[in-house]
């Protein structure tokens, strides 16, 4: 069993600390404790704002997404908010499954009533009645700790009808999933929760205007919804001094391999790397970061002074994702590190369209001849791999397809993976 949050995080009790300033100092089974380290203050404070207020607070903070994709929340809550269809709902995708990822689960168990606060609110803001939280099936003590949450907060007029005597009904309906990375996926989660095949959808529409049964839905991931309350409670131009004027706020990294503090670390957005390996205890002999897990790309050992936001990334032709930053020492083979990318792409694949679920069988197949080659690749291969890596990307309905060649293009490009 993993172990519990609280060891997860190492800056745990640590003065400065936002989104994870109550993991490990409150009890999570507890919403008097809850309360007490100031939770549900940012529900007030929105009922205050009212609805528009709330979108507009958290357009004005320059929130963005923290799955992967970096997408105006207030953008999203706002285009929901407008919709005239009906009903409106909230969902929330902690069916965290990026390998490497796991500050979702963190905060799920060491703060779980923050999310339960997080989605009420989004709830209130884009006028809906209902809401999902769709949970990573290998997550139990996150559920055992949501479900708790969810049922205590209902018992205590938190959630139901009428929250807090102002005229607002929101409830919470968890559902757990199946072990299926692809259901992280926005579309394919929707269509798991209504019973059908966990197969991406085209977009668009978006999920905005038609999202779950057709209607229009909010979809955040866990971190996003949990930076509403700091919003709120702090206001959006503080918040929003927190971080570069492009990422702002703070962001939760999951930090594992070749380091001596594993786990979750906040860190302000527009740290450098190095700062963030530096504080993690960086081991010697470095021979690549992984950065934004299976689906994003490495770096050199050279490149420590990358900043840590969306922007500083995409310039530097890599990507942040959710935050994972996993170090490779020189005793990692990394022809056999990239063929079990290449594995898990071919085994996650829903089959669906054709650039993925043939491109991750040619790909790993590639791989295979060349780690099998000990390490040496032939011409054809790499050209191979670069031919099909294009086609996955250009045509692939999901972004399964779209980046399940970016580790191994990083690679070969930035690394010099077979020369
Ligand atoms: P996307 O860029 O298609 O969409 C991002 C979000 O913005 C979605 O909610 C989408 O509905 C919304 N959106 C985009 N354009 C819109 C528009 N014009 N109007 C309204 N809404 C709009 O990216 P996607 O496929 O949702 O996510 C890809 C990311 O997921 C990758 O960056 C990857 O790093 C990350 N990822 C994270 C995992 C995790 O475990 N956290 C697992 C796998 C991938
Ligand atoms: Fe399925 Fe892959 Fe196509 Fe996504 S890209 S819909 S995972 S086959």
């Amino acid at each position: 069993e993993e172990p519990p949050a609280e060891t997860a995080v190492p800056q745990a009790g640590q003065d400065g600390l936002v989104l994870l300033r109550r993991v490990g100092a409150v009890d999570p089974s507890s919403l008097d404790d809850y309360r007490a380290h100031g939770g549900y203050t940012a529900l007030r404070e929105a009922f205050a704002l009212g609805p528009a207020g709330v979108i507009r607070e958290v357009t004005d903070s320059g929130l963005v997404g923290r799955g992967g994709a970096a997408f105006p929340t207030g953008r999203k809550w706002q285009a929901t908010a407008s919709q005239p269809d009906r009903p409106h709902y909230v969902v929330c995708n902690a069916d965290e499954s990026e390998p490497g990822t796991f500050k979702d689960r963190v905060l799920m168990e060491g703060d779980p009533y923050a999310l339960v606060e997080a989605m009420t609110i989004a709830a209130y803001a884009v006028g809906a009645h209902r809401g999902y939280l769709y949970l990573r099936g290998e997550y139990p003590r996150a559920t055992s700790r949501m479900q708790h949450a969810v049922d205590q907060a209902r018992a205590r007029g938190l959630l139901g009808d009428d929250i807090l005597g102002q005229g607002h009904s929101f409830d919470i309906e968890i559902r757990r999933g199946a072990g299926a990375y692809v259901c992280g996926e926005e579309t394919a989660l929707f269509n798991s929760i209504e019973g059908y095949r966990g197969e991406p959808r085209s977009k668009p529409p978006f999920p905005v205007e038609k999202g779950l049964f057709g209607k229009p839905t909010v979809e955040n991931n866990v971190e996003t919804l949990v930076n509403v309350l700091p919003i709120l409670t702090m206001g959006a131009a503080a918040y929003a001094a927190i971080g570069t004027a492009r990422s702002t706020g703070p962001k939760l990294f999951c930090v594992s391999g070749a380091v001596e503090r594993p786990g979750v670390h906040e860190l302000p957005f527009g740290a450098t790397l190095g700062e963030l390996l530096e504080s993690a205890g960086v081991r010697d002999r470095l021979r690549a970061v992984l950065l934004g897990g299976a689906a994003g790309g490495f770096v050199r050992p050279d490149e420590l002074d990358l900043p840590l936001t969306f922007e500083g990334t995409r310039e530097a032709g890599t990507t942040l994702g959710s935050g994972v930053v996993m170090a490779f020492d020189d005793t990692v083979p990394l022809p056999r590190l990239l063929l079990r990318i290449a594995e898990f792409f071919r085994d996650e694949s829903c089959g669906q369209c054709v650039p993925c679920r043939v491109g991750t069988v040619r790909q790993e197949e590639a791989l295979r001849r060349i780690a099998e080659r000990t390490g040496a690749a032939a011409a054809e291969d790499v050209a191979l791999l670069r031919e099909v890596g294009r086609a996955m990307r250009d045509a692939s309905i999901c972004g399964l397809g779209q980046t399940a060649w970016n580790a191994v293009e990083s690679a070969i490009d930035r690394l010099g993976a077979y020369e």
